[in-house]
């Protein structure tokens, strides 16, 4: 455990999220953690930024559906700080499908499937510091 390890990570508050009122839920789960909020905005994002940013999973079977929900109503983007901040917040989410997250995470507390094409769950988070720093990059042009 390297206690000088601060990072960043982008988390997203997806459309589900949003539409829900469950941004204040989401911060105050990142705060009360311990990590800082240093970046937020709303914003609808356009399909070429959701291309950017969900370049890894082109050509899957569930891209088409993603990029459509991601595109369905304004989402929260934030940029939170702490050592060990992006492993911390995947924790924090928990895993991707809702039915099976962890209660006590964001997904396993506030999502569940909704028989929707693509699972909707709430957040996304940064995966690694290469993705955090591509993905901050793409939400915060300002601030590179
Ligand atoms: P995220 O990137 O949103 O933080 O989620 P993740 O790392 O847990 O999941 P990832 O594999 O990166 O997938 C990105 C998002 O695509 C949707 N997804 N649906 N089989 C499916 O239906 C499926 N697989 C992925 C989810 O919205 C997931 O969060
Ligand atoms: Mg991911």
């Amino acid at each position: 455990m390297n206690s000088q390890k601060i990072e960043r990570t982008l988390v997203l508050v997806k459309p589900d999220g949003v539409r829900r009122s469950l941004v204040g839920e989401v911060v105050s789960r990142i705060e009360t953690k311990g990590y800082v909020v240093v970046g937020l905005k709303m914003i609808t994002p356009t399909r070429e930024i959701l291309e950017k940013h969900y370049a890894e999973h082109a050509g899957k079977p569930f891209y088409e559906p993603l990029l459509e929900f991601m595109l369905s109503g304004p989402i929260v983007a934030m940029i939170a700080e702490g050592n060990r901040v992006i492993e911390g917040f995947r924790k924090l989410a928990g895993t991707t499908d809702p039915t099976t997250a962890e209660p006590g995470t964001i997904r396993g507390d506030l999502a569940r499937d909704q028989g929707t094409k693509v699972v909707q769950n709430i957040v996304h988070g940064s995966d690694s510091p290469e993705s955090a720093a591509r993905e901050i990059a793409i939400f915060f042009p300002e601030l590179s």
